[in-house]
């Protein structure tokens, strides 16, 4: 298994280029079932979870092939299967996004019920709900959801709950009534930049939506989708991950292939913590002063503050000089990375879905344990300023939404090593 050893105190400094978006491309990649002719993918960054769903479709009949540079062609040849079975789903959640183009296409769809995970229970009854609203019969079978329909039909639905829109919830939506009879309306759409940029990709093959990025979005149904070539948005949860790693080294990066309009809202936070983030050309540089200021965060769906950079902004406010608040509204179980950021020197107290962060001059190199993708980025970027050693153990996750971190990480100045360990 392999695990990073981090010298922390080095200054980031220099250029890294973001990649395509992970929870843009998964879906995109889905998508692909309902097209009929060669689909071509640029900017798709080369992670474990995108290896998962290439696998996954490989299953489902879409042949894929990955090009140098970033560029994946995908196409259906062969619509016999429907099952995406425990071993993928277990795997990786987003394999659910498969459930809405097989059953728009293929007019059924076995997906099985995928498990709670290390940030907490994350049902999918929204997603079955919305995909019901359309006209498909819903059964259980031995921990599967069986979908089917002999012909979607619009429908206006509500795909609003506890916790806000669902993102992956409005991508197997929008997917299925791409190819349902008529219009569908779904109100509460998650406005994600994923989701408007699976839309495009959609329009692209020939689909007729309007309001994507925002929470009104309207399907009118096609025959049938073609072909395209698509270029992916760049990750914002990776820009911001970098932007993070800047701050918290003291260092200068210029970020490229960054949009910083999709990341106002840790624009905002970040500036309020005393980091400067500047447009340059098209470089985003983001540095920052010695010193951090406190602040509140509160995670929300987009345009707010994204649950997916909730851990690495707690790294960052552990430093602070003050006691900042960060609440979590999407997760509330989403907090694994709290123990192990006190391992690390950290003083960070749980209060239900709130932590309280209380700045501390520094943080201590330690033996620590990643318990999910996000929360691994967190203990990394800690690792990066803690005085001596760190070993981030369990790196698996890391690698299933940041491509090569390690090496990006070291090209700006930080030393860190990827070790392999037999045992654990
Ligand atoms: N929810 C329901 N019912 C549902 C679906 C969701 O109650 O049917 C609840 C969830 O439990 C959660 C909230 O609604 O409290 C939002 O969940 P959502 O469905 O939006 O999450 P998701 O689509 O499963 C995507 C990302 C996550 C990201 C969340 C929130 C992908 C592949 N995954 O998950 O990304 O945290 O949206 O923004 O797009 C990650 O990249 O590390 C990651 C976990």
């Amino acid at each position: 298994m392999d695990y990073f050893l981090i010298q922390g105190g080095k200054r980031l400094r220099g250029v890294v280029e973001i990649n395509g978006a992970k929870n843009a491309v998964l879906p995109i990649m889905a998508a692909c079932i309902m097209c009929e002719g060669e689909v071509t993918l640029r900017g798709v960054p080369d992670l474990v979870d995108v290896r998962t769903m290439e696998h996954l479709l490989n299953q489902l009949g879409v042949a894929t092939r990955r090009e140098p540079g970033g560029v994946m062609r995908l196409k259906v040849e062969d619509e016999m299967n429907c099952h995406a079975d425990y071993d993928l789903v277990r795997r990786m959640r987003a394999s659910v996004c498969v459930m809405g183009p097989l059953l728009g296409r293929r007019h059924k769809a076995q997906v099985s019920m995928p498990g709670g995970c290390a940030i907490g229970d994350r049902p999918i009854n929204l997603h079955v709900a919305g995909l019901a609203a359309l006209g498909a019969d819903v059964d259980l079978v031995n921990g599967d959801i069986l979908l089917k329909a002999k012909r979607l039909h619009g429908a206006e639905l509500f795909l609003g709950g506890p916790f806000g829109s669902t993102v992956t919830g409005t991508a197997n939506v929008m997917m299925a009534a791409c190819l349902a009879e008529g219009t569908t309306v779904i109100e509460s759409a998650a406005c994600e930049p994923e989701i408007a940029d699976l839309a495009e990709f959609l329009n692209s093959c020939g689909a007729r939506i309007t309001g994507h990025g925002t929470p009104r979005v309207s399907i009118t149904g096609v025959r049938q989708l073609g072909g395209c070539e698509h270029t992916v948005i760049p990750d914002r949860i990776e820009a911001g991950t970098f932007m993070m790693a800047g701050a918290i080294t003291n260092g200068e990066l210029r970020l490229r292939n960054c949009r910083l309009e999709h990341l106002l809202a840790v624009v905002d936070r970040l500036r309020a913590i005393g980091v400067n983030v500047e447009r340059e050309d098209d470089e985003v540089v983001v540095s920052s002063a010695r010193r951090l200021e406190p602040v509140d965060v509160t995670s929300q769906p987009y345009p707010g503050f994204p649950t997916d950079l909730q851990a690495q902004i707690m790294a960052l406010l552990s430093l602070a000089d003050g006691n900042s608040v960060v609440t979590e509204k999407i997760y509330p179980d989403r907090f694994m990375h709290v123990a192990e950021l006190n391992r690390l020197g950290a003083k960070l107290r749980k209060e239900g879905p709130t932590v309280i962060v209380q700045g501390v001059k520094r943080l201590v190199g330690a033996q620590v344990m990643a318990s999910d993708l996000r929360a691994s980025a967190a203990l990394v970027l800690a690792g990066l300023v803690a005085k001596g050693e760190t070993r981030v153990n369990r790196v698996y996750h890391i690698d299933r939404g940041y491509e090569k971190i390690e090496r990006r990480l070291r090209a700006v100045g930080a030393e860190i090593e990827r070790q392999s360990t037999a045992e654990e």
